[in-house]
Formats: C-alpha cells, sequence, structure tokens
C-alpha cells in the first residue's frame, strides 16, 4: 500500500516542531505540512471546549491540503480533544501524552517528576493513565508562563531561568530520577533544565516515540509515501511567524496565513 499525499502536523504554536523534527528524522521522504496556530497560544489555559473547536478548525485547515494522517503535535489538545476528532473525522490522529509509562517503568527513587500544562494534567486522559502507576511517586508541576516565553522567542531569558529553578527545585528535594515533559514546548527547555537538574536524573520527552508510531499507522493503515528523495516540509504559521523561522534555524520558509 502507498499514499503520497501529505502528513499533517499540528500544535498551539513552535512547540510541535520539536515533534516534526522527530518524524521528518525517521520518515524524511514524507511530505509534511506543519501548522502553528500561535495566535491561539497557549491552549493549556483554554477550556475543554474551546481546545476542541480549535483542534477541529486546526484539522479542517489541514485536511483541506489533502492530509492522509494528521499527528495532534500539543500535549493539551491530544488530552482534551483527541477523542472528539477521532469521533468526527475518519483519517486516523496520533497523538502524544506524557510519557508517564517508561519513566515510571524505570524509576529507581519510584518517584518521577512532570512537567505539563494545566489543561494536560487536569484532563480524564492524563487522570486515567496516573491511576496505572500508583505504586509510583508522581510529582505534578504547571509550567505557568514557560510557553508564552517560548511562544515570544524569550527561550534564554533570566524569566526563563527564574521560572525553571522554581518548578524544578522542589522536584530534586523530593528525590525523582525521571522528569517527564509533557508538552511539546518543552523539548526546547533541554539545554537549560539540564542545567538545573543533577546528572542522574532522566529528561524524557516524546517526540522518538511519536515518529516511531506514526511510522507503524503509515505501514498499518495508510500507504507510505512512494517518494525516493527528501521532502520539502512546508510550514504554516498565523502570528509570530519569525519565531517560527528561527526555531527551524531559517532552514524552511514560513507561510504566513490567517486561519
Ligand atoms: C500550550 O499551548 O499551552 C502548550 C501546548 C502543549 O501542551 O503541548
Amino acid at each position: 500500500m502507498s499514499n503520497d499525499k501529505p502528513i499533517g502536523i499540528f500544535d498551539s504554536g513552535i512547540g510541535g516542531t520539536s515533534i516534526w523534527s522527530a518524524i521528518h528524522q525517521l520518515l524524511p521522504n514524507e511530505q509534511t505540512i506543519y501548522l502553528a496556530d500561535s495566535k491561539n497560544a497557549p491552549y493549556g489555559q483554554k477550556s475543554k471546549e474551546e481546545i476542541i473547536a480549535l483542534s477541529m478548525k486546526n484539522t479542517d485547515f489541514l485536511l483541506q491540503q489533502q492530509c492522509k494522517l494528521i499527528v495532534v503535535a500539543c500535549n493539551t489538545a491530544t488530552t482534551n480533544a483527541i477523542r472528539e476528532l477521532r469521533a468526527k473525522y475518519s483519517i486516523p490522529f496520533i497523538g502524544i501524552e506524557p510519557a508517564i509509562k517508561p519513566a515510571a517503568t524505570n524509576s529507581r527513587t519510584q518517584t518521577i517528576g512532570i512537567l505539563a500544562t494545566q489543561g494536560t494534567l487536569n484532563s480524564e486522559l492524563f487522570n486515567k493513565t496516573l491511576e496505572m502507576f500508583q505504586d509510583t511517586t508522581i510529582i505534578e508541576q504547571v509550567g505557568h508562563g514557560l510557553v508564552p516565553l517560548i511562544e515570544s522567542g524569550n527561550i534564554n531569558s533570566p524569566e526563563m531561568t527564574q521560572l525553571l529553578l522554581s518548578y524544578l527545585t522542589p522536584m530534586i528535594a523530593a528525590n525523582i530520577d525521571y522528569l517527564v515533559l509533557g508538552c511539546s514546548h518543552y523539548p526546547y527547555l533541554i539545554p537549560q533544565i539540564k542545567k538545573i537538574l543533577p546528572d542522574h536524573i532522566h529528561i524524557i520527552d516524546s517526540g522518538e516515540a511519536v515518529a516511531k508510531q506514526t511510522l507503524q499507522v503509515l505501514i498499518n493503515k495508510v500507504g507510505l509515501t512512494t517518494a525516493v528523495t527528501k521532502s520539502s516540509p512546508i510550514f504554516y504559521s498565523n502570528a509570530n511567524a519569525k519565531v517560527l523561522s528561527e526555531i527551524l534555524e531559517n532552514k524552511y520558509p514560513v507561510i504566513t496565513k490567517d486561519f
């Protein structure tokens, strides 16, 4: 089975490019279309109904571009809206959930930390996942303010360092040995997080796992591209296109579109 249509990927902004990058690395010939809904970022403080409506708007845009599969590269949208997306549309959706399982399974201190948005930590899907790991102490922390700083291009600012110190210091004191990054924006903070965490604390994000799952769904349900050369990915943004270009190291053009 083959299928030359593109893979659609959306996020509340630029953070999902961490997921896009893992997919593009594993499946370089697949055409990808990335949608950054930066105009409506952050999703983390919005109601479930708003998150569903925005996720459907993003999906409609990607379907107009004939996407064969959609990756919801946003933890908040996955945990609040993926069930509704799957019920409404017939194409497959791949979501990102915080990687609690590998952290809880491998933790020696039986204590792990998770940094995520309020929307993700409050969601039913996340709380169901927690129930499966009742032997592990899970320290939850909302990353208040992190996404707006990333979206405004202030990744390396003193404010960011202060926020990260205040969120991570209690986790270190609680003896975590795994930190789960439960938001697709946060992998861009790994260099700073590493400066704060002691070396023995592992950091887990979801990019590689999502890319592998995408490959499986293409093989089993949708079809891989027949292209034999590397694709030229397409990026759309509805605000702050410059920040998206910068996070992509100005390697790809970004189309500004008001969706
Ligand atoms: C946000 O828009 O608040 C963050 C998106 C995410 O949870 O990945």
